[in-house]
């Protein structure tokens, strides 16, 4: 696996790779890989002659306050990772190669990106955003992965895909999880041995309403209701947000139906978590 550290050097690879296969897949990260990244990674080598994924640690999408700094780097295992999974070219900048001194523009995605975690984290979809349409720009691949964890930020990217006419199709993946059910995230490393127990009650939130909804219940107050009710036997999780809204536009809808997203962030101590699923989707839990 070739690691490159410039845009004029990815962009070059990129299109000598396009010009010798049929189709490019790219997996974007900011690294501390799981399973859920290695899915990613799995499914365009599966759907892709040729994969190519990044590695960068993105400061434009971490408010002053969150956790830039402290955000696990495990640049080493991570190539090992990529490597063994038949990556072929890692590209991983500086943040000044990424924004160098003077960069003024970014994408902002009006509305649905300031919705859910767009409302909690005010400009993390700017952030989000604007470092997506850059590396979109740098690789141009066919296709791009991402997981279904960040079901708001798959959101936002493919209203920016549309309005913007990347000419790429954006897969969402599926949530991996771990054997007791959380969703693997690079945040789980923060969490203590007892928050990470805690952390579990955002499933069950998530499971009650799954099961109520199949049972019937589709009003979203109702379904409010019993999944506040469940997040309050774990009084040490710090409820963000809880959202019944429309998958694509993230607007909050008076009754679940196909397709209707069902979404959960909260606080374990000082670790944010999300988790969701859709409803008819034939997403676990
Ligand atoms: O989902 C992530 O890991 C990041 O938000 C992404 C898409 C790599 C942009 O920095």
């Amino acid at each position: 696996m070739r690691v490159l550290k410039t845009v004029a050097a990815m962009q070059l690879a990129c299109k000598e790779i396009r010009a010798v296969t049929r189709s490019l897949g790219f997996v974007p990260t900011m690294g501390a890989l799981h399973e859920g990244h290695l899915s990613l990674v799995r499914r365009a080598r599966a759907e892709c002659d040729s994969v190519v994924a990044s590695i960068f640690v993105n400061p434009l999408q971490f408010g002053p306050t969150e956790d830039f700094d402290q955000y696990p780097r495990t640049f080493e295992a991570d190539c090992a990772v990529l490597e063994g999974e038949g990556v072929e070219i890692l590209f991983a900048p500086s943040v000044g190669e990424m924004y160098p001194s003077g960069a003024v523009t970014t994408v902002t995605v009006a509305g649905v990106g300031d919705r859910l975690d767009g409302a909690s984290r005010p400009g993390h979809f700017t952030g989000v955003a604007t470092v997506v349409a850059k590396l979109l720009h740098v690789v141009s691949a066919d296709r791009a992965y991402f997981g279904k964890k960040d079901a708001a930020q798959l959101a936002v990217l493919r209203t920016m895909v549309r309005d913007l006419n990347f000419p790429v199709e954006l897969v969402g993946c599926g949530i991996v999880r771990d054997g007791d059910g959380l969703a693997l995230s690079s945040r789980n490393r923060y969490l203590s041995a007892v928050d990470r127990g805690r952390a579990l009650v955002l499933r069950r939130v998530l499971l009650d309403m799954m099961w109520r909804i199949s049972g019937g219940t589709w009003a979203s107050d109702a379904l409010y209701a019993a999944g506040l009710e469940i997040l309050a036997s774990e009084p040490h999780v710090r409820l963000d947000y809880l959202a019944i809204v429309d998958a694509d536009t993230l607007l909050p809808v008076k009754e679940a139906k196909p397709g209707t997203l069902v979404a959960i962030a909260a606080y374990v101590g000082t670790t944010r978590l999300i988790d969701n699923f859709v409803v008819g989707s034939g997403d676990e839990l």
